[in-house]
Formats: C-alpha cells, structure tokens, sequence
C-alpha cells in the first residue's frame, strides 16, 4: 500500500530521489549526506548503501518515468524479503512513479505453493514523506490493485478458472459505488442466439458466460457509454484446429487476457470514481476439442445475424468477440473498444514489449490511447486499418470466413470483428504482452494485467 506520513521513522528503510541537491530528513545520519554528495556527483542512476540491516536508497531525477519505475523495481528486488515498510524522500511523478513501480514490482501469485508463507515479500508500506494530493495516492493503489487481480485471473490455470468461476470473480466487484454485474449463463445466451459464443463452446463441458459490467456515476462526463469488451477464452487448446503440442499451448490459460484488462479497467475506473459511464462486456468460454465441438467447414450464425464459415477453429476469439460486438449495438455506445489474445501475427509483427491498435474511430482518440500507451509505458503500435484487408475474409457459402490469408492476420482479425460494431471503434491486440514466460521488471513473469493501466490514464483523460 502507497501511502503517506510527516516524518520518516528512524532506522526505516528509505529511497531518496534527488535532483541537483540532497534534500535529508530528519533521523538521517551524516554518512548518509556523505555518500549522496557522492552519488550527485556520479553519473551512476541509481545506489545504495547499508548502515546495519537498514537500506538507504538513492535515485537521480529522471524525466522519464519509465526508468524510475524500473528502479523502483531494482529496490523491491534489492530490500530482503522481511522488509515491511520503505519511505520515499522525494517530490513530484518520480516519487509517485518509484512508489508504483516498487508497489507493481511487489505482486506474487503464490495461490498453489504449500510454502506459500515462506516466499512471500513482507513489504507492506510504500510510505511517501513529501505531500501529495490524496487523490493521487488513491488512485494509484486502486490502479495497482485492480492489475493484481488481473494478473491473478490470467495467472489461474483452467483447473480452477473456468467461464463460470470468471464471471464469479468478476460478481465480487459488486461492492464498488455504482458498480453492477449481470451473468448471462448458457440457458439465456440460447435465448440471445449468440451463434458464436455457443459454437465455440461446443466441444466443453463447461458452459459458457456473458459478463456485464456497467459502471455509472451520478453525472457523467458522456452521455452514451463507452463499451469495453474482452475476450474471455479461459484456455484455447484450438479446438479441432488442435494447436501443436510442442509448446504452443503452454500459456493458452492467458487467452483471457483481455477479459482480465478490461474487467480489470472497469473496476479499477469504479475504485477511482471517474465521472464516466462504462459498460463492460465478457463473452467466455473454454475452446476445446471433444462433445459435439465445432469443425472447420460449419456455417454457424451470429447474434446479429451474419453468418460465418468456419475455417479454422483456431480463430475462435472473433467468434466470441463478434456476438459481444454485436451486443454492444443496443447500448448505443460513443465508443467501443476490445481487448484481446487474439492472434500471434500480432507477437510476430511486433513481439512482446506492444500491443497492435487499430480501429475506425477518430484518429484523435487512436493518438489519445497510444499517448496514454507511453505515459504508462504499456505502448500501442498502430496497424493500418484499409478496407482492402476485409477481402480476404469473402466466404463463397456464408458473409464472412472467420479467416483471412496468409499475411497481416492481426489485421484481417481486427477487420472481422469491425464487421460486427456500429460505433466508433479501437481493437486492441495484447497478444504479445499479456503473459511473459520470463520476468520483465516490475511487469513480473506470467499475466502482467497489461491494459489495466493504460486503458485508465485513458479514461482519466477522456
Ligand atoms: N489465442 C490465440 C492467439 C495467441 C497466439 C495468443 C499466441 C497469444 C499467443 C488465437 O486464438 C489463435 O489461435 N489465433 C490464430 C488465428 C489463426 C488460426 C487465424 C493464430 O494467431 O495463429
Ligand atoms: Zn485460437
Ligand atoms: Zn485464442
């Protein structure tokens, strides 16, 4: 927890941010002022020194954030597992930015260790000395929390995370102001037609859930909503279209890494009361081989109507997507944007450190999102969006095929689900940094919640 204090207990443990001057506090001794006369003088970022068990901290200014989140990072990694509280002696987005990356940098998913008490760090204080205004703080501790819960749901394998247990996890936000959750469950998902959702759920025995989460403040800034949608496929094993064995699947649990980032974007914009009406949509299911599961060759149809031929069942986020798409017509949205793992063109155009944005909306709110992608550095790489790319999906039996050609497919994916929306619209494909098989700073290895922040400084904005 960030927090704040008037006066630094002695013997804490303490990171100073300094710019051309050391700025001490009191219970400080003289070596430390020593050794920071140094450290101003060097061109090191960042160092420390250890009087007894106690960690003294210190950080150069740095108008990039980004590094200073990093070194918050290098702190948390540096402090022993029992430290319980580090302070912060510092002004201004680098003191906040060293706090969030030490507080980001704290995050564990140690739910299946028996010895789970034994690794977990014991930080529990970020405690900032210089003033802030609460807001500030406030914000960044439900940001944070609402990117843990993230990362935990796209970290819980299949095992424990199904569709159902999804929408349950999401029913405990209920208790946020002005914050509600519905659950569509198969019985009413039959009823709404949502073609889609219940061919790709055909091979489980899982049923399938539609997700609705609606935040709306007293007076908000729009007076249509802005939709989000994410995909929820609790575990893609490809279906029929089996994925290869070797290694292709490993981290097909974090094929609900968009329902996660926006699930995770609503409750946090709830926690922090922005003046703004969201609707969050979350179309989840398993996809799997077995039962009746649909085949390449289907013509199946979708909640709005359209019919897809199914080529491939391997491209079964779209067909989840597309049904949730289409419901977001009857919210009359201003904007709609979805999150998803949808395709791994989009990790080999550009890998794991973007996401690929897209859409038809204005090109100012495109520019609006990949600003906030850099401020947060979750950063977004636009993909042209030209109606050329939709030819590829002509089916000669149905409207569309749910596959394009060889090339551009986060492309022709993105151009698929357009099909389905009325509105303004953004596709975000988070493929690539939704889940990292090895640890990336503060980000962490496993679900790093990627969206959470981005979609939130966004929305502050907005
Ligand atoms: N969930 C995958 C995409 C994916 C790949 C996410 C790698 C994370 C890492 C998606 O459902 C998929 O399988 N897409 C196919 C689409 C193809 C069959 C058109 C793909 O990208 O290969
Ligand atoms: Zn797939
Ligand atoms: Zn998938």
């Amino acid at each position: 927890m960030i927090k704040q204090a008037k006066s630094y207990s002695k013997d804490g443990h303490i990171a100073f941010i300094i710019g051309k001057e050391f700025n001490t506090v009191k219970g400080i001794s003289t070596a430390v002022e020593e050794q920071a006369k140094k450290f101003i003088a060097s061109d090191e970022k960042t160092d420390y020194i250890k009087l007894g068990d106690q960690f003294i901290f210190f950080v150069k200014e740095n108008e990039d954030l980004e590094k200073i989140r990093v070194v918050g990072h290098e702190i948390r990694k540096k402090l022993t597992k029992s430290a319980e509280e580090i302070f912060i002696s510092g002004n201004g987005n680098n003191a906040l930015a060293l706090a969030e990356g030490l507080a980001l940098s704290n995050y564990q998913f140690l739910k299946y260790f028996k010895d789970a008490d034994k690794k977990r760090y014991q930080l529990k204080s970020i405690t900032l000395l210089n003033s802030f205004e609460a807001q500030e703080i406030s914000r960044l501790n439900n940001t944070t929390k609402a990117v843990f819960w993230s990362r935990n749901m796209v970290n819980e394998p299949l095992s424990y995370l199904t569709a159902p247990q999804l929408s349950k996890e999401i029913q405990s936000f209920d208790k946020v102001d002005n914050l509600k959750v519905t659950v569509f469950d198969k019985a009413k998902i039959e009823a709404l037609k949502m073609g889609g959702l219940l061919a790709v759920n055909l091979g489980s025995i899982d049923p399938p859930t539609f997700t609705i989460v609606e935040y709306k403040p007293k007076n908000p800034k729009n007076k249509k909503p802005i939709v989000l949608v994410g995909k929820g496929v609790v575990y893609d094993t490809g279906g029929m279209s089996l994925k290869p064995t070797a290694n292709s699947m490993d981290m097909m649990k974090s094929d609900m890494g968009g329902a996660a980032c926006m699930a995770g974007t609503i409750y946090a914009a709830a926690m922090n009361k922005l003046d703004l009406h969201i609707i969050a949509l979350i179309p989840a299911t398993d996809n799997r081989p077995g039962g009746n599961a649909y085949v390449p060759g289907d013509v199946i149809k979708m909640y709005d109507g359209t019919t897809v031929e199914v080529l491939n069942t391997d491209a079964e986020g779209r067909m989840i997507l597309a049904d949730a798409l289409a419901y977001s017509n009857e919210l009359d949205p201003e904007l709609v944007i979805d999150a998803a793992t949808l395709t791994g063109a989009a990790v080999g155009a550009i890998g794991q450190k973007a996401a690929c944005v897209m859409g038809n909306a204005k090109q100012e709110t495109l520019d609006a999102l990949i600003k906030s992608g850099f401020d947060v550095h979750e950063r977004l790489a636009q993909m042209p969006f030209w109606d050329d790319y939709a030819e590829e999906l002509k089916s000669s039996i149905a409207d569309l095929k749910n596959l394009g050609g060889k090339y551009a497919g986060m492309i022709t994916a993105g151009k698929f689900l357009e099909h389905f929306v009325k509105s303004p619209y953004v596709h975000l494909d988070i493929a690539g940094p939704a889940f990292l098989s090895s640890e990336e700073n503060y980000k962490g290895k496993g679900g790093t919640g990627v969206g959470v922040r981005l979609l939130n400084n966004f929305l502050e904005n907005y």
